[in-house]
């Protein structure tokens, strides 16, 4: 997008990415699903570097969701692979990554996921927490209903603890006990590959969200595409429920 453009728009800040299509997209060329979703690796790659350049405060990527163990086995194995040396090439390009700002958050259950994954997720984390670039939300092992009740589960931990009061819980609490906790609410989904439904994701957060559906496939989604998203988006009337 060139300067002039981005100067007169009010970017949303923060962009919710359904990463859908991948494994079209290595059916269609004849390969191996998991090839679709190397390619996929790399677009994530190109477009949370163009979100930090265009200076989107959040921006979250759905990478695998807590519906995507039913998969055959040999394609969640190969993700997991996947997810491991992407963090890993992170770690070899910190410096870059240092350079772009990211601050790197994992979002998603822990539990049942590889030991080595959960660990290399938190070196992550912790090395990028002080930076103030983009918030980059990696949402692995991730399903909204299930973060919600994680949420509910914490909140009432802390209510039988005499920690908080029932008739103090409100939306604001819900909110603090979700992955995002402390960010804005996404302002733009994106939802690649031709599907027109949300898939469990960020169901709460998305409660005034504006959706951008688009037949693109994620391995061939571009920063052309996602400019096309967010002047879309601009365009519209968010009204919140007022007049
Ligand atoms: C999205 O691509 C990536 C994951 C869900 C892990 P898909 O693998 O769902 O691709 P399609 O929808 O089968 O083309
Ligand atoms: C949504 O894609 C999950 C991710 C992009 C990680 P799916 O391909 O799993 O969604 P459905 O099954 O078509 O709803
Ligand atoms: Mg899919």
């Amino acid at each position: 997008m060139d300067e002039k453009t981005l100067n007169s728009l009010i970017l949303p800040r923060h962009i919710g990415f359904i990463m859908d299509g991948n494994g079209r997209w290595a059916t269609a060329r004849g390969l191996e699903r998991a090839q679709g979703h190397k390619a996929g690796a790399q677009v994530f790659r190109s477009i949370s570097t163009y979100c930090a350049k265009l200076g989107i405060e959040s921006a979250t990527f759905y990478a695998f969701s807590t519906e995507n163990w039913k998969r055959p086995e040999n394609e969640v194995n190969a993700l997991m692979k996947l997810f491991k040396e992407f963090l890993e090439e992170a770690q070899a390009r910190e410096e870059e990554n240092e350079e772009i700002g990211f601050h790197i958050k994992f979002a998603g259950d822990t539990a049942n996921m590889p030991e080595e994954l959960v660990s290399l997720f938190d070196i992550c984390e912790k090395r990028s927490a002080d930076k103030t670039g983009t918030t980059v939300n990696v949402a692995v092992n991730y399903g909204g209903r299930a973060e919600i009740t994680n949420a509910v589960r914490s909140i009432a931990r802390k209510a039988l603890n005499g920690e908080i009061a029932v008739d103090d819980i409100d939306e604001n609490t819900v909110s603090s006990f979700l992955y995002t906790a402390g960010q804005p609410d996404p302002d733009l989904i994106i939802r690649t590959g031709g599907e027109s439904r949300i898939s469990n994701f960020l169901i709460w957060q998305s409660a005034y969200s504006e959706f951008y559906f688009t037949d693109v496939l994620w391995p061939d989604f571009t920063t052309d595409d996602l400019d096309r998203a967010i002047i879309d988006f601009c365009s519209r009337n968010r009204r919140f429920g007022a007049v």
